[in-house]
Protein backbone atom coordinates (compact mmCIF):
# COMPACT_ATOMS: atom_id res chain seq x y z
CA UNK A 1 0.00 0.00 0.00
CA UNK A 2 1.54 3.43 -0.68
CA UNK A 3 1.71 6.00 2.11
CA UNK A 4 -1.41 7.82 2.89
CA UNK A 5 -1.11 11.59 1.94
CA UNK A 6 -0.96 13.56 5.31
CA UNK A 7 -3.44 16.00 5.61
CA UNK A 8 -4.41 19.06 7.77
CA UNK A 9 -7.20 20.91 8.27
CA UNK A 10 -7.86 24.34 9.28
CA UNK A 11 -11.25 24.93 10.51
CA UNK A 12 -13.37 28.13 11.96
CA UNK A 13 -16.84 26.45 12.27
CA UNK A 14 -18.74 23.61 12.31
CA UNK A 15 -16.15 21.67 10.28
CA UNK A 16 -19.12 19.87 8.06
CA UNK A 17 -16.73 19.56 4.73
CA UNK A 18 -14.03 18.34 7.47
CA UNK A 19 -16.67 15.60 8.33
CA UNK A 20 -17.09 15.06 4.42
CA UNK A 21 -13.37 14.31 4.28
CA UNK A 22 -13.62 12.14 7.26
CA UNK A 23 -16.73 10.17 6.24
CA UNK A 24 -14.59 9.73 2.77
CA UNK A 25 -11.58 8.09 4.61
CA UNK A 26 -13.72 5.78 6.64
CA UNK A 27 -15.40 4.48 3.64
CA UNK A 28 -12.18 3.76 2.05
CA UNK A 29 -12.30 6.14 -1.17
CA UNK A 30 -10.03 8.65 0.20
CA UNK A 31 -6.28 7.53 0.88
CA UNK A 32 -4.91 10.28 3.42
CA UNK A 33 -4.44 10.54 7.08
CA UNK A 34 -5.20 13.11 9.00
CA UNK A 35 -2.40 14.55 11.29
CA UNK A 36 -3.86 18.17 12.50
CA UNK A 37 -7.28 19.63 13.11
CA UNK A 38 -6.39 23.04 14.17
CA UNK A 39 -8.33 26.21 14.69
CA UNK A 40 -8.48 29.70 15.58
CA UNK A 41 -11.81 29.09 18.01
CA UNK A 42 -11.91 26.95 21.03
CA UNK A 43 -15.71 26.37 20.20
CA UNK A 44 -15.38 24.98 16.46
CA UNK A 45 -18.12 22.15 15.92
CA UNK A 46 -14.48 20.93 13.38
CA UNK A 47 -12.32 20.33 16.30
CA UNK A 48 -15.27 17.86 18.53
CA UNK A 49 -15.59 16.25 15.47
CA UNK A 50 -11.68 16.04 15.05
CA UNK A 51 -11.17 14.59 19.15
CA UNK A 52 -14.56 12.36 18.18
CA UNK A 53 -12.68 10.54 15.23
CA UNK A 54 -9.26 10.57 16.97
CA UNK A 55 -7.36 13.02 15.28
CA UNK A 56 -5.21 15.62 16.65
CA UNK A 57 -6.45 19.00 17.58
CA UNK A 58 -5.12 22.46 18.07
CA UNK A 59 -6.46 25.67 18.70
CA UNK A 60 -4.91 29.30 19.39
CA UNK A 61 -6.51 32.10 20.04
CA UNK A 62 -5.36 34.93 18.18
CA UNK A 63 -5.72 37.38 21.12
CA UNK A 64 -3.22 35.65 22.48
CA UNK A 65 -0.42 37.36 20.04
CA UNK A 66 0.81 40.83 19.32
CA UNK A 67 -0.23 40.85 15.77
CA UNK A 68 -1.54 38.58 12.73
CA UNK A 69 1.75 37.65 11.70
CA UNK A 70 2.78 36.07 14.99
CA UNK A 71 -0.26 33.92 15.08
CA UNK A 72 0.08 32.89 11.80
CA UNK A 73 3.77 32.16 12.36
CA UNK A 74 2.43 29.84 15.62
CA UNK A 75 -0.15 28.66 13.91
CA UNK A 76 1.88 27.40 10.04
CA UNK A 77 4.77 26.19 12.65
CA UNK A 78 2.24 23.99 14.43
CA UNK A 79 0.83 22.98 11.19
CA UNK A 80 4.44 22.26 9.47
CA UNK A 81 5.65 20.39 12.45
CA UNK A 82 2.36 17.88 12.15
CA UNK A 83 3.83 16.60 9.46
CA UNK A 84 1.31 17.99 6.70
CA UNK A 85 1.62 16.92 3.10
CA UNK A 86 -0.62 19.01 2.37
CA UNK A 87 -2.90 22.05 4.71
CA UNK A 88 -6.79 21.63 3.81
CA UNK A 89 -8.82 25.75 4.88
CA UNK A 90 -12.39 24.32 5.15
CA UNK A 91 -14.12 27.29 6.83
CA UNK A 92 -10.95 28.66 8.15
CA UNK A 93 -12.46 32.16 8.43
CA UNK A 94 -9.10 34.25 9.02
CA UNK A 95 -6.67 36.26 6.25
CA UNK A 96 -3.69 34.52 6.21
CA UNK A 97 -0.14 36.73 6.50
CA UNK A 98 1.12 36.88 3.09
CA UNK A 99 4.52 36.02 3.83
CA UNK A 100 3.69 32.96 5.85
CA UNK A 101 1.66 31.15 3.08
CA UNK A 102 3.77 31.78 0.85
CA UNK A 103 5.85 29.34 2.03
CA UNK A 104 3.00 26.53 1.24
CA UNK A 105 2.32 27.56 -2.31
CA UNK A 106 1.48 24.36 -3.90
CA UNK A 107 0.44 22.35 -0.73
CA UNK A 108 -1.79 24.95 0.40
CA UNK A 109 -5.98 24.56 -0.71
CA UNK A 110 -9.47 26.32 0.44
CA UNK A 111 -12.58 25.63 -0.62
CA UNK A 112 -14.60 28.68 -1.09
CA UNK A 113 -18.67 29.48 -1.42
CA UNK A 114 -18.66 31.23 -5.00
CA UNK A 115 -17.98 30.27 -8.54
CA UNK A 116 -14.52 32.56 -7.96
CA UNK A 117 -13.50 34.89 -9.17
CA UNK A 118 -17.05 36.04 -8.59
CA UNK A 119 -17.64 36.71 -4.65
CA UNK A 120 -14.68 36.66 -3.03
CA UNK A 121 -15.13 37.55 0.88
CA UNK A 122 -18.09 36.92 2.76
CA UNK A 123 -21.69 37.05 2.24
CA UNK A 124 -21.10 35.07 -1.18
CA UNK A 125 -24.88 33.64 -1.57
CA UNK A 126 -26.34 37.04 -0.44
CA UNK A 127 -24.20 38.63 -3.46
CA UNK A 128 -25.30 35.91 -5.57
CA UNK A 129 -29.25 36.37 -5.19
CA UNK A 130 -28.48 40.62 -5.24
CA UNK A 131 -26.66 40.28 -8.63
CA UNK A 132 -29.62 37.98 -9.77
CA UNK A 133 -27.27 35.34 -10.83
CA UNK A 134 -29.01 31.80 -12.49
CA UNK A 135 -25.85 29.71 -11.05
CA UNK A 136 -23.94 29.90 -7.50
CA UNK A 137 -21.56 27.11 -7.17
CA UNK A 138 -18.52 26.71 -5.24
CA UNK A 139 -14.59 26.74 -5.86
CA UNK A 140 -11.10 24.69 -4.48
CA UNK A 141 -8.56 26.40 -5.45
CA UNK A 142 -4.54 26.56 -4.07
CA UNK A 143 -3.85 29.26 -1.08
CA UNK A 144 -2.06 32.08 -2.20
CA UNK A 145 -1.34 35.88 -0.33
CA UNK A 146 -4.33 36.95 -2.12
CA UNK A 147 -7.71 36.61 -0.11
CA UNK A 148 -9.72 33.69 -2.07
CA UNK A 149 -7.49 34.75 -4.82
CA UNK A 150 -4.90 31.44 -5.83
CA UNK A 151 -5.62 29.03 -8.94
CA UNK A 152 -8.78 27.74 -9.14
CA UNK A 153 -8.84 23.79 -9.78
CA UNK A 154 -12.03 22.75 -9.42
CA UNK A 155 -16.19 23.81 -9.15
CA UNK A 156 -19.43 22.61 -8.91
CA UNK A 157 -21.94 24.38 -9.95
CA UNK A 158 -25.75 24.53 -8.92
CA UNK A 159 -28.94 26.35 -10.58
CA UNK A 160 -30.10 29.32 -8.00
CA UNK A 161 -33.51 28.51 -8.72
CA UNK A 162 -36.56 30.57 -8.03
CA UNK A 163 -37.63 31.79 -4.36
CA UNK A 164 -33.78 30.57 -3.32
CA UNK A 165 -32.75 32.28 -0.58
CA UNK A 166 -29.80 33.22 0.93
CA UNK A 167 -30.15 29.90 3.76
CA UNK A 168 -31.98 27.73 0.90
CA UNK A 169 -28.89 28.30 -1.33
CA UNK A 170 -26.15 27.84 1.33
CA UNK A 171 -27.36 24.36 1.99
CA UNK A 172 -27.71 23.00 -1.57
CA UNK A 173 -24.63 24.82 -2.15
CA UNK A 174 -23.11 22.81 0.54
CA UNK A 175 -23.98 19.43 -0.22
CA UNK A 176 -22.03 19.86 -3.42
CA UNK A 177 -19.28 21.08 -1.26
CA UNK A 178 -19.45 18.04 0.41
CA UNK A 179 -18.74 15.73 -2.87
CA UNK A 180 -16.07 18.59 -4.58
CA UNK A 181 -13.37 19.24 -1.57
CA UNK A 182 -13.21 14.78 -0.99
CA UNK A 183 -12.67 14.55 -5.10
CA UNK A 184 -9.99 17.29 -5.17
CA UNK A 185 -8.17 16.16 -2.48
CA UNK A 186 -8.95 12.60 -3.67
CA UNK A 187 -6.98 13.86 -6.73
CA UNK A 188 -4.13 15.17 -5.32
CA UNK A 189 -3.81 11.96 -2.76
CA UNK A 190 -3.48 9.68 -5.79
CA UNK A 191 -1.32 11.85 -7.48
CA UNK A 192 -3.28 13.29 -10.54
CA UNK A 193 -3.80 16.83 -9.32
CA UNK A 194 -0.32 18.20 -8.58
CA UNK A 195 1.28 21.88 -8.11
CA UNK A 196 4.59 22.35 -10.34
CA UNK A 197 4.61 26.21 -10.58
CA UNK A 198 0.92 25.55 -11.98
CA UNK A 199 -1.68 23.24 -11.20
CA UNK A 200 -1.91 19.98 -13.49
CA UNK A 201 -4.02 17.77 -13.40
CA UNK A 202 -2.65 14.20 -15.72
CA UNK A 203 0.25 16.13 -16.47
CA UNK A 204 -1.62 18.75 -18.32
CA UNK A 205 -2.14 22.42 -17.14
CA UNK A 206 -5.87 23.10 -15.40
CA UNK A 207 -7.17 25.72 -17.48
CA UNK A 208 -11.31 25.27 -16.70
CA UNK A 209 -12.36 24.54 -12.90
CA UNK A 210 -12.37 20.72 -13.00
CA UNK A 211 -15.67 19.25 -12.21
CA UNK A 212 -16.29 16.17 -9.60
CA UNK A 213 -17.23 13.98 -12.35
CA UNK A 214 -13.58 14.56 -14.24
CA UNK A 215 -12.12 13.95 -10.59
CA UNK A 216 -13.42 11.05 -9.88
C1 LIG B 1 -18.32 26.44 3.75
O1 LIG B 1 -19.36 27.00 3.02
C2 LIG B 1 -17.01 26.79 3.11
O2 LIG B 1 -17.07 26.83 1.71
C3 LIG B 1 -16.78 28.17 3.66
O3 LIG B 1 -17.22 28.12 4.98
C4 LIG B 1 -18.18 27.09 5.12
C5 LIG B 1 -17.66 26.15 6.14
O4 LIG B 1 -18.60 25.19 6.50
N1 LIG B 1 -15.43 28.61 3.45
P1 LIG B 1 -18.19 23.98 7.42
O5 LIG B 1 -17.52 24.55 8.66
O6 LIG B 1 -17.25 23.09 6.65
O7 LIG B 1 -19.46 23.29 7.77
Amino acid sequence: MPTPLRIAVLASGRGSNLAALIAARDAGTLPVEFVLVASDKASAGALRLAEAAGIPTLALNPKSYPDRPSFDRELFARVAASGADLLVLAGFMRVIDGAVVAKWEGRAINIHPSLLPKYPGLHTHRRCLEAGDAEHGASVHYVTAELDGGPVVAQARIPVGAGATEASLAERLLAEEHRLLPAVVGAIACGRLRWNGEALFDGQPVTTPLTVAQLS
